[in-house]
């Protein structure tokens, strides 16, 4: 069909539709517009929601690389603080691994997502980008024929029907993308038995280091977001609820873990976000099904124990956006016929390296006996860490690589 034949259909037209303004949907629509191809951003929520979610913050080299190169990156140029050291503390003392002079020799630049998805929409919006706010994808279909189509509810309630050559479901987890999968779509799922209460809190980082604890009574760990931010995490049983824990709770808890009475408190400040994770990662496979590809969220779902989750949207929509590039404007389908392959790789290598790091700073829950030899097994591992210089530059390559 030609860009008119779709136009005179009812709706509207987009030869990119991407459902979803979160990482993976702002870089692939930047990149998209950079290259001159017509695109669309369909979000469910307002700006202010979308320019307001805290979430990860813990940039890989290669991420701002991808940004810089695509002229996205700016923000992170001005504001991002390089990050190089980890500090785990367990019931042998405390060890701090310096990884910007190990592996490959980078470190993590560390920039709010937030304010990264703010540049980017703001970006994106300057270069003439349309956005539709306050728009929830419904359904997408006929991904497998000439004219896909995603049918949106708008704010007013009214349907609309987005016509597409290509939708690319940058919706997350429980988005759209995903509940619009064929038949015979494999979900690889592990649920890792381990749940963390997330918490933001008003306070001036403890560490000048990212903080890994590990206690008889749990996991707790300690991640900068800014000079007044802190993240901080502890292991809870599978069920708690967030509210559960008041503030003195909190830092209580946090302290023993971190073994303050050795180290020093932490500096304390309101709790001003908790949330319950349950540690989980699933991949989907094959992340193109016709015209629909998935990126981000909606491809795989990692555990935060890494902070890979954001890194790999960025990989997978440079990747994505250039197939498209070279699918729409020189007529080359190659780089999409390989989009999956590609960034499949990518997400099994994260995976692996996340999956280790739940084993390195959590008894994760077996049978009896079992239970005790995993714990073994943990310990291992981490005074490993501790004492060899190959398993130090291994964990750097992996930690800061995407
Ligand atoms: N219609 C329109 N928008 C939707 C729909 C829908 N049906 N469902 C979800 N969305 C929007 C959400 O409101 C959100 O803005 O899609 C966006 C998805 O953004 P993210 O969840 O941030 O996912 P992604 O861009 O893949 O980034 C992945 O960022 O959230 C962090 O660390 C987290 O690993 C994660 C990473």
């Amino acid at each position: 069909m030609t860009e008119s034949q779709y136009a005179q259909v009812a709706g509207e037209f987009a030869d990119v539709v991407i459902v979803g303004a979160g990482p993976a949907g702002l870089v692939l629509g930047n990149i998209l517009l950079r290259h001159g191809v017509d695109c669309v951003v369909l979000e469910r929520a307002d700006r202010d929601c979308v320019e307001n979610r805290a979430r990860a913050g813990f940039l890989a080299p290669n991420t701002v690389r991808i940004l810089e190169r695509n002229g996205i990156g700016e923000g992170v140029r001005r504001h991002g603080r390089e990050h190089g050291v980890c500090e785990f503390r367990t019931e042998d003392g405390r060890f701090r691994l310096d990884y910007r002079g190990l592996g490959k020799g980078e470190p993590h630049t560390v920039y709010p997502q937030h304010e990264l998805v703010t540049d980017l929409l703001a970006r994106f919006l300057d270069a003439g980008g349309r956005v539709r706010f306050a728009t929830e994808a419904v359904a997408v279909s006929g991904a497998d024929g000439p004219a896909p189509t995603v049918t949106v509810r708008e704010e007013d309630g009214r349907p609309v029907r987005w016509r597409a050559r290509y939708v690319a479901a940058c919706d997350g987890r429980h988005g759209v993308g995903r509940r619009s999968l064929p038949p015979g779509a494999v979900r690889h799922h592990r649920d890792h038995g381990v749940s963390w209460l997330g918490l933001l809190a008003e306070a001036p980082p403890s560490l000048d280091a990212v903080g890994y604890a590990v206690h008889p009574r749990g996991f707790a760990g300690h991640m900068a977001r800014s000079a007044d931010v802190t993240r901080y995490y502890l292991q809870c049983a599978r069920g708690t609820r967030a509210e559960a824990w008041d503030d003195d709770r909190v830092w209580d808890e946090l302290d023993l873990r971190m073994r303050a009475s050795a180290y020093g408190p932490l500096r304390r400040g309101r709790i001003v976000q908790r949330a319950v994770v349950d540690l989980e990662s699933d991949v989907l496979e094959p992340l193109r099904h016709g015209a629909l590809f998935l990126v981000g969220d909606a491809a795989s779902l990692i555990s935060p124990s890494a902070a890979k989750g954001a890194n790999l949207a960025v990989l997978e929509a440079e990747l994505l956006a250039l197939a498209l590039v070279d699918a729409l404007a020189h007529d080359d389908s190659a780089g999409l016929d390989r989009y999956s392959e590609r960034c499949l790789e990518h997400i099994w290598r994260a995976q692996e390296f996340s999956h280790w790091m739940i084993r390195l700073l959590h008894d994760t829950p077996g049978p009896g006996r079992d239970s005790l030899f995993q714990e073994r097994l943990r310990y291992a591992r981490i005074t490993a860490l501790r004492d060899s210089a190959s398993q130090r530059n291994w964990f750097a390559e992996h930690y800061t690589g995407i």
